[in-house]
C-alpha cells in the first residue's frame, strides 16, 4: 500500500511507463531499506516536488520515444534538482527530452548481454567490468544530451549507460533490478546511497506502522471478512489487518473439499487460539457440486473465486458495510495480467472475483510484496515459524493439482499420494521451497499380483524459488524417488504409476493448472 503524502522518512520515487519490472524496482529499493512509492510516469513535476523524494528512478517501457503514444515525464522533472536515474525507456526518454537523440539499434539485443565500462562512473563502483547484464531494446541513444557523457558500451550499443555527474543524472540501457543482471543491486545502491544519499532508514517495522495506518483510514468503522486457506499470505495479511484493527476482522476458513491431508484441522489449531474470530465452513458439497464435468483450468478457477465469495457473503450477512480482505501478493497480480501484461492463469483472489458483490470495497495489504517479503513481514508480526514457514498453497486448493474434472475419487488419491510424498520429503530432508503431488487424467495399465490394474498417473514436482516467479526442479536422488514411488504406487489403492516433473519455470509454471 502506498500514501502519496510527504513522509519524514526517506523516499525515492519510481516513475512508471509501464515496463513489466516496476515492482522490482521499488522492491530492490525496499530491500536496501529506502522506502519506495510508484507513481504514473505523468505525474506533474510540482507533485513531485511536494513529495520531496530523494531520487527518482524511470522504469523502462514497451515504447519508442518518437511513437506518438509514447509516455513522457514532465519535462520540469530534470530541472527540480532531484537525482535521477532513467533505466532502458527512461533512459532513452530522458535523454531525448534533454536534447540528445534515440535511434533504432543496428543490432537490437536481448538477453544476457556483456557490457564494458569506458569511463568511471559512481554507478559502477565496486561492480567490476565487464558486466554480464539483462538488456532488451530496439532503441538506443545515439546523441547524449550537452553536459552527459557515455559511461558504458556493449559490443553492438555504443551507449549503454550515460551520466551528467553535475546534474546528477544516470542513465543505464540494461536492468539492474533483475537478478540476471550482476551487480544490478549495487548500481541501484550506489545510486541510492552514493548518489541520492539514502541513509537506510526504512525498515519492516516502518512498513508495518504504515500500512496499518492506511488500513484504518480505507476501511474508517467498517469491519472486515478474510478468506484465510491456511497458506502464508492469508496468514500474515490476517495478522496484519488484526494488528490495525483488531476487533473487526472475521477470518472464514472455508473448507472446499480440495484442501491436502489434515489441513482443516492444523488450521484450526493453529488460528484458533488467536484473538480474531475463526469461523470454520464445510461447503465441499457446493464446490465440488459446481466443478462437476468441468475441465478446463480457467474455468475452474473462475468457479471456485466465485463461489468463495459468495460463501464469504454469505458468511459476513450480519455485517453491514462490510471489506473483503485478500492475502493477494504481486506475483498474482501479474500472472492474472491484472496490470496490463498477459494472463497467465487467473489467480482465484485476482481474476476470479465476479464483479457483482455485496463487498463495500478490497483490502489487500500485501499487494505489492514478494513471497519473501511476506514471510519476512510475518516473523515480525510475531506469527509462529509452522505458519510462516510454510509452503504456498494454492487457494484453489487440488483443484489446480486433480487435473481435468475434479471428483472425489480422484481427490482421495491425491490427498494421499501428496501426503505421502510430503511425508518422504521431510523424512528425507531434501531441500525444496515447494512441493506437491499432482494428479494427472491419464490412466495407465499395470500389473498388480496377477491382475491388470489401470490407475491414475501420479506426477511428482518439487522446486526451488525465491519469488515464486521463476522456478527450477529439485534434482531429487533416484533413491529417495524409487521409495517415494514405490510406497504412492503400493499403498494407495487407485495410483498406478509415478513420474517426476523436470520443467522449469518458465516454460512450465509451478502448479499445472
Ligand atoms: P504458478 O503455478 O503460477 O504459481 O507458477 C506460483 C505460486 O503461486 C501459487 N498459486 C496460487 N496461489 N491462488 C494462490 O493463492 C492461486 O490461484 C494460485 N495459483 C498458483 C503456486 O502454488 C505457487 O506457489
Amino acid at each position: 500500500m502506498v500514501t502519496r503524502e510527504k513522509t519524514e522518512r526517506q523516499t525515492v520515487l519510481v516513475l512508471d511507463f509501464g515496463g513489466q519490472y516496476k515492482e522490482l524496482i521499488a522492491r530492490s529499493a525496499r530491500g536496501l531499506r529506502v522506502h519506495s512509492v510508484i507513481l504514473p510516469g505523468s505525474t506533474p513535476a510540482e507533485e513531485i516536488r511536494a513529495l520531496a523524494p530523494i531520487g527518482i528512478i524511470l522504469t523502462g517501457g514497451p515504447f519508442s520515444v518518437y511513437s506518438e503514444d509514447a509516455p513522457k515525464a514532465d519535462p520540469a522533472l530534470f530541472g527540480l534538482g532531484i537525482p535521477i536515474l532513467g533505466i532502458c525507456y527512461g533512459m532513452q526518454m530522458m535523454c531525448a527530452a534533454l536534447g540528445g537523440t534515440v535511434k533504432p539499434c543496428e543490432v537490437s539485443e536481448y538477453g544476457v548481454t556483456e557490457v564494458r565500462t569506458v569511463s568511471p562512473c559512481v554507478l559502477f563502483e565496486g561492480v567490476g567490468s565487464p558486466m554480464r547484464t539483462l538488456m532488451s531494446h530496439t532503441d538506443y541513444v545515439s546523441e547524449v544530451p550537452e553536459g552527459f557523457k557515455v559511461t558504458a558500451v556493449t559490443e553492438n550499443c555504443p551507449c549503454a549507460a550515460v551520466a551528467c555527474e553535475e546534474r546528477k543524472l544516470y542513465g543505464v540501457q540494461f536492468h539492474p533490478e533483475v537478478e540476471r543482471t550482476r551487480g544490478g543491486k549495487r548500481i541501484i545502491r550506489n545510486f541510492l546511497y552514493k548518489v541520492c544519499g539514502a541513509k537506510g532508514d526504512y525498515t519492516m517495522d516502518a512498513y508495518i506502522e504504515s500500512t496499518v495506518r492506511a488500513i484504518r483510514e480505507q476501511v474508517g468503522e467498517g469491519d472486515i471478512v478474510l478468506g484465510l486457506s491456511g497458506g502464508v499470505d492469508s496468514a500474515v495479511a490476517a495478522a496484519l489487518i488484526e494488528r490495525a484493527v483488531p476487533d473487526r476482522l472475521t477470518c472464514i476458513f472455508v473448507d472446499h473439499g480440495m484442501m491436502r491431508k489434515n489441513e482443516g484441522e492444523e488450521i484450526r489449531a493453529a488460528f484458533g487460539g488467536r484473538s480474531l474470530r475463526l469461523v470454520c465452513v464445510d461447503a465441499a458439497d457446493r464446490f465440488l457440486g459446481r466443478l462437476a464435468g468441468v475441465t478446463e483450468p480457467e474455468e475452474k478457477r473462475k468457479i471456485i473465486g466465485e463461489e468463495f465469495v459468495r460463501v464469504f457473503e454469505e458468511e459476513s450477512a450480519a455485517y453491514e458495510g462490510c471489506f473483503l480482505a485478500q492475502g493477494t501478493i504481486y506475483p498474482d497480480v501479474i500472472e492474472s495480467g491484472a496490470i496490463g501484461g498477459a494472463n497467465i492463469k487467473s489467480h482465484h483472489n485476482v481474476g476470479g472475483l465476479p464483479k457483482e458483490s455485496r463487498f463495500i470495497g478490497i483490502v489487500e495489504p500485501l499487494r505489492g510484496l514478494f513471497k519473501d517479503e511476506v514471510r519476512e513481514l510475518g516473523r515480525k508480526l510475531g506469527l509462529p515459524e509452522s505458519i510462516v514457514g510454510r509452503q504456498p498453497f494454492p487457494g484453489p486448493g487440488l483443484a489446480v493439482r486433480c487435473l481435468g474434472e475434479v471428483t472425489r475419487e480422484k481427490l482421495d488419491v491425491l490427498r494421499e499420494a501428496d501426503a505421502v510424498f510430503r511425508e518422504e520429503m521431510a523424512k528425507g530432508g531434501v531441500k525444496a521451497d515447494q512441493y506437491f503431488a499432482v494428479l494427472t487424467s491419464v490412466r495407465s495399465v499395470g500389473v498388480v499380483g496377477d491382475f491388470r490394474a489401470y490407475g491414475y498417473v501420479v506426477a511428482l514436482r518439487a522446486v526451488r524459488t525465491s519469488d515464486f516467479m521463476t522456478c527450477e526442479y529439485v534434482r531429487v536422488p533416484y533413491a529417495f524417488l524409487d521409495r517415494a514411488s514405490k510406497r504412492i504406487v503400493d499403498e494407495i489403492e487407485g495410483a498406478g504409476r509415478v513420474v517426476y516433473d523436470i520443467t522449469g519455470k518458465p516454460p512450465a509454471t509451478i502448479e499445472w493448472e
